[in-house]
């Protein structure tokens, strides 16, 4: 794995690795991938503003979630269908979130853990998922599915498996337009299933008469009358926190707290719902402006690939970073390791930041951290 040494090396490779369809399906943005673009440029807008001679021995990137500890404030997004990377799929990425090693040079503690979210539509269901990686903090990614008792049934399961969080994603009504899985007419692999269901439900994305099969999947089964209220219904048959996922605008964010969410993932499903929707860390400063007042935590993910972007982030005022890609690619190259390896890289990449800076620890990275391009070209 050494000769990794940042997100991008390891995408490269896996992006050469990958057979056709499954790195079409998990590189694509809707439409013309502009957003897509915009997630990681809008990064780049921000200037990190350093403090000279802090006099820094050691940093600490330990943070809560939840009420959870996490050894750093970046976890991993629900991505679907890991299999397609992997043999041991989501179960080596879980894996990946434990047990950090040191690189370069910087000793990290072993058995360190950060927080990886199941997707509903996983190829490893969610008991698997939680013996594999048994003293992992896990979440579940959840779809609302037409049929209630199927959704009540994922819910009462991943809450009995330990999970600490469901994370509802809230932007799907229905998938967004990916070109390239239209012209691939994408179905999983015949050998893969969607193990979180049986029967029908665990096969019915091995066919497409035209486009995507996973469109087609999501077209006839998610529940598209979704409104607020039902994640008050959510909330009636689960006692784990809601997270919801999928937040670009303020009144939304007050919304889902009002409907009783603990948590809001500021999100734009990786860019692959709606082209020309903002960055993430474009609309992350009024979501945390409108939430303040209220007992919320707040956190992002959406072109994160760098320790610089996640310190970004924090300045800017979320509580936890998510990476959804990154992850895939380092499933890609190594399994479990591979995912290690995204995770050290970024680790370690935050580290620097936190030192260079004079940030001592991620409570120092306030807003005055940084400043947007625009200001320096007044
Ligand atoms: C996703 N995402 C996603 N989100 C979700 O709620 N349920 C899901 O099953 C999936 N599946 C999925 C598959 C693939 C291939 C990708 C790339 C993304 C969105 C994901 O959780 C996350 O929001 C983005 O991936 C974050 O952006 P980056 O880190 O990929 O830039």
């Amino acid at each position: 794995m050494e000769r990794y040494v940042s997100v991008h090396d390891l995408e490269e490779a896996a992006l050469a690795l990958l057979p056709k369809a499954a790195r079409d399906y998990y590189k694509s943005g809707a439409t013309d991938e502009l957003t897509l673009a915009d997630n990681k440029r809008a990064f780049q807008r921000y200037r990190i503003r350093p403090k000279c001679l802090v006099g820094i021995m050691q940093t600490d990137l330990g943070t809560t979630v939840l009420g959870q500890n996490v050894s750093m404030p970046v976890g991993i997004s629900p991505t679907a269908m890991q299999k397609m990377a992997h043999p041991e799929g989501e179960m080596a990425n879980a894996k990946g979130m434990l047990e950090l090693f040191s690189i370069f040079g910087f000793a990290t503690a072993q058995e360190e853990k950060t927080i990886y979210t199941l997707s509903t539509i996983a190829t490893s269901s969610i008991e698997e998922v939680a013996n594999a990686a048994p003293e992992g903090i896990k979440w579940f990614q959840l779809y609302i599915y037409t049929d209630r008792e199927v959704t009540r049934d994922l819910v009462t399961r991943a809450e009995k498996a330990g999970y600490k969080a469901i994370a509802l994603t809230v932007d799907t009504p229905l998938f967004g337009i990916r070109r390239a899985d239209v012209r691939n007419k994408f179905t999983l692999p015949s050998h893969l299933r969607l193990a979180n269901f049986e029967g029908f439900l665990s096969t019915k994305i091995h066919n497409t008469d035209e486009g995507s099969g996973l469109n087609n999947y999501v077209q006839n089964l998610f529940d598209k009358t979704l409104t607020w209220n039902d994640v008050k219904w959510l909330k009636s048959i689960t006692k784990l926190p809601i997270v919801a996922k999928g937040i670009l605008r303020a009144d939304d964010a007050i919304k889902a707290v009002e409907a009783g969410c603990a948590g809001i993932l500021v999100s734009n499903h990786g860019a692959r719902q709606l082209d020309g929707v903002p960055a993430t860390i474009e609309v992350l400063p009024e979501i945390v402006n409108a939430v303040k007042n209220y007992n919320v935590e707040v956190y992002l993910d959406g072109g994160v690939t760098s320790g610089t972007d996640v310190y970004k982030a924090l300045a800017l005022g979320a509580k936890m970073v998510f990476v959804g890609r990154p992850a895939l690619w380092g499933l890609t190259v190594g399994g479990q390791a591979g995912v290690q390896r995204m995770l050290n890289i970024l680790r370690m990449e935050l580290e620097y930041a936190l030192q260079i800076a004079g940030t001592p620890s991620v409570c120092d990275v306030t807003k005055d951290m940084i400043r947007h391009e625009s200001a320096y070209s007044k």
